[in-house]
């Protein structure tokens, strides 16, 4: 108690020391929109001080990194595995927090028994649409009321705008997403319900992503809000595809939330400009040219990028609900491991030592000066 109190007031007096404005995110964008973080397991189960005050005093959203992933909460046919997400929901109530659920229908990170009977053939339609229910219906009903929000659906586009051919495209037809969101709203009928996928802001796979939601609408489907992840680089997505990628869904009648906000300053390791969980690429030493320290160069462009994109983001309050990043500190940061393992990356608003970087100002000045228009 004692370290967490003399941490908190280190931290405090970090944020005020660059910044004469309130040093809450979640105060400063109150009347925007929520606030959040990915949380790891150590985050809420309260191992980890350090990122855990962060969260507490910054945000006032959050989503679970990995524990809601069907692997984690649904491993073998007949096992579900509450205890982490248990927690992970007892965290976010405490702290008075929106919880948003991460992901219930994904074509990675799911159990290859998912699309197989017990023979180890592959299952039929109907097999596997009973088994989506009884997922949907037992995971998003466990948390009913309590986890406000859901990604129904995650990743289902190529980056050409047309369907990712995944086992539930291949066995259920283009349906599936349909059916989901239908057993969502049933589960929970006052969860908002959401398609969440990255690279939107390019415009076949926008143009992709306008039409999938247009199909859902049509379909009858409760569908909320566009996720866009935004695993951003420090040149894409220009300012103009952000602004024209918002714009899209807000014509639709839809929200759109920032779901999974970081902003990659190492060099590119692939031509792909993608967050394929897939892509791995070898390591090599020019890949990960900061890892003694980010140049100050480095640092401030990072924090006028960030200004860049939270400015658009104040300009659509109303439209965007929610602006969440994926991870608390830099050091929890997938991008530490992806498509590189073993790279030190700085793709957040805290560094390793959870102090606020120059973007952290950067995004909090972007708050006051939308205010003001
Ligand atoms: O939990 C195991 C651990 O038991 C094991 O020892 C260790 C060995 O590598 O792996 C651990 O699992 C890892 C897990 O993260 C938890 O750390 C997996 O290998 C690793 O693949 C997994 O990566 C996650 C990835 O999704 C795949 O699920 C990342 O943390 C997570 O940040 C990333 O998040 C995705 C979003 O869900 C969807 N959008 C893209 C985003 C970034 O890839």
């Amino acid at each position: 108690m004692a370290f967490k109190l003399s941490f908190t007031t280190l931290l405090m007096a970090g944020l005020a020391a660059h910044a004469q404005t309130p040093a809450a995110l979640k105060d400063v964008f109150k009347g925007y929109f929520h606030v959040g973080a990915a949380l790891n397991q150590a985050q809420f189960e309260d191992r980890d001080a350090r990122g855990g005050i962060i969260v507490r005093t910054q945000f006032d959203t959050i989503s679970p990194e990995n524990v809601l992933k069907w692997e984690s909460v649904h491993p073998r046919p007949d096992a579900y595995a509450f205890d982490a997400p248990d927690k992970y929901v007892a965290f976010g109530e405490k702290n008075h927090m929106f919880i948003v659920g991460h992901t219930l229908v994904w074509h990675s990170q799911v159990p290859a028994w998912v699309f197989q009977n017990a023979k180890g053939e592959p299952l039929d339609r109907d097999g596997l649409l009973q088994r989506l229910h009884d997922h949907i219906r037992t995971v998003v009903g466990r948390y009913k009321g309590r986890i406000g929000g859901w990604d129904v659906v995650n990743e289902a586009l190529n980056e050409d705008g047309t369907m990712r051919q995944t086992p539930w495209l291949k066995i259920i037809g283009e349906d599936y997403l349909l059916k989901a969101f239908e057993y969502a709203h049933e589960a929970d009928p006052k969860a908002e319900l959401y398609y969440n996928d990255y690279s939107v802001e390019n415009q076949a796979k926008r143009n992709g992503a306008v039409e999938l939601i247009k199909k859902l609408k049509a379909g009858g489907a409760a569908v909320t809000a566009i996720g866009l992840q935004g695993h951003d680089k420090m040149e894409w997505p220009t300012i103009e595809q952000q602004d024209a990628t918002i714009l899209a869904f807000q014509q639709l009648g839809i929200k759109v939330n920032i779901t999974e906000l970081d902003v990659d300053v190492l060099p590119a390791a692939s031509q792909q400009r993608t967050a394929d969980v897939g892509l791995s690429v070898e390591a090599h030493a020019k890949l990960n040219p900061y890892a003694g320290g980010l140049p100050d160069t480095v640092q401030q462009a990072l924090a006028r990028r960030y200004g860049d994109l939270f400015a658009v983001f104040c300009k659509y309050r109303g439209t965007v609900s929610r602006v969440t990043f994926w991870g608390v500190t830099d050091g929890d940061s997938w991008l530490n491991n992806w498509p590189v393992r073993g790279r030190t990356s700085y793709p957040l608003l805290f560094d390793r030592q959870g102090q606020p970087k120059p973007a952290f100002q950067a995004v909090i000045r972007a708050a006051r000066q939308g205010s003001v228009k």
